[in-house]
């Protein structure tokens, strides 16, 4: 009798776009679908390779059920859910979905900024309700982007995408990157009349707009949330918002997702989205592409330009 060739087994926790993906895995995988979090833990012991979602933890307690892996693709540019020290100590390589996100995230950031800085919520919901009886010289007066100084946190391919969205606005673009000092940050969030994030949440990002920043912007500041939610002390930010210090917020993601808190959702100066940066078709089938041939990449002993380093 032959030997049989050993096929690896990747273990999805959602069937993400199967025509795209499973034609990248099948040939050379056994590839199984976890149903619920429970079926994804009693099969992790067996896996050579997880292809999770961003809601997926792969923290330390989850890797050390994680006896074979080797990859983890998350399908997600951001790489917050999972315990890259623990992934480097027991040799796990990460794939993860950078570039093909990039477009769709920046305009999300342009959207949120027209939605917030011109009330187009606020106006909808009047018009939903039946509240709208006419025009009126000082119906929903908002504020025009053109000419504004909005400091941007975070200088990577997302930023620059929306820095270029933003100059095309005539908005002037001021940038916060890791090497600045905290005199530097301090002098440019007090010009930021748009403050836009796209950072990645590490622990040293993690509330890196809190009370004391806030109270830097100037007066009616709009800022803008695409990135983590963890970014922003959300209890702080309620506090601007709510005090009028801040004219709005316009927010894709929150500190503990799904949650958002009550009394942000009470604020009709703040702008909501349910973490929808990437959620365009082409890009989260593309998103679905890159990380199973990354994985696929790295079981065929290559390197691909998506490995998380
Ligand atoms: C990411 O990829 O990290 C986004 O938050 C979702 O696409």
């Amino acid at each position: 009798m032959g030997r049989h060739k050993y096929r690896p087994f990747v273990l999805l926790t959602y069937p993400l776009f199967p025509k795209t993906v499973f034609p990248l895995l099948k040939p050379w995988a056994r590839v199984h679908v976890a149903k619920t979090r429970s079926d994804f833990l009693k099969q992790l012991p067996q896996a050579d390779a997880v292809i999770c979602l961003l809601t997926d933890s792969m923290d330390r307690v989850t890797l050390t059920r994680a006896k074979k892996l080797k990859v983890i693709g998350t399908y997600s540019v951001g790489v917050n859910n999972i315990d890259l020290n623990e992934c480097r100590k027991r040799k796990i390589a990460v794939v993860h979905t950078p570039r093909v996100l990039t477009r769709a995230t920046a305009e999300l950031a342009v959207a949120l900024l027209f939605a917030a800085s011109r009330r187009i919520p606020e106006g909808d919901q009047l018009c939903r309700k039946g509240g709208f009886k006419g025009w009126q010289p000082q119906l929903l007066l908002g504020q025009s982007v053109s000419g504004k100084i909005a400091v941007l946190v975070g200088k990577g391919r997302i930023g620059q995408e929306t820095a270029k969205f933003f100059k095309a606005l005539g908005i002037r673009i001021v940038w916060i990157t890791r090497r600045d000092t905290e005199t530097q940050i301090k002098k440019k969030l007090q010009q930021a009349q748009i403050l836009s994030f796209h950072i990645p949440l590490t622990p040293q990002t993690h509330h890196w707009l809190g009370p004391q920043r806030l109270k830097l912007l100037p007066k009616d500041c709009i800022v803008i949330n695409t990135s983590r939610g963890s970014v922003i002390d959300e209890t702080a930010l309620i506090a601007s918002l709510k005090s009028g210090k801040l004219f709005a917020a316009g927010l894709d993601v929150f500190e503990n997702e799904p949650r958002i808190p009550p009394r942000l959702r009470k604020l009709s100066n703040v702008v909501l989205t349910p973490h929808i940066g990437s959620a365009e078709e082409s890009t989260r089938r593309e998103m679905a592409r890159l990380v199973a041939s990354g994985v696929r990449a790295l079981f065929q002993g290559k390197r691909p330009f998506n490995l998380h380093k």
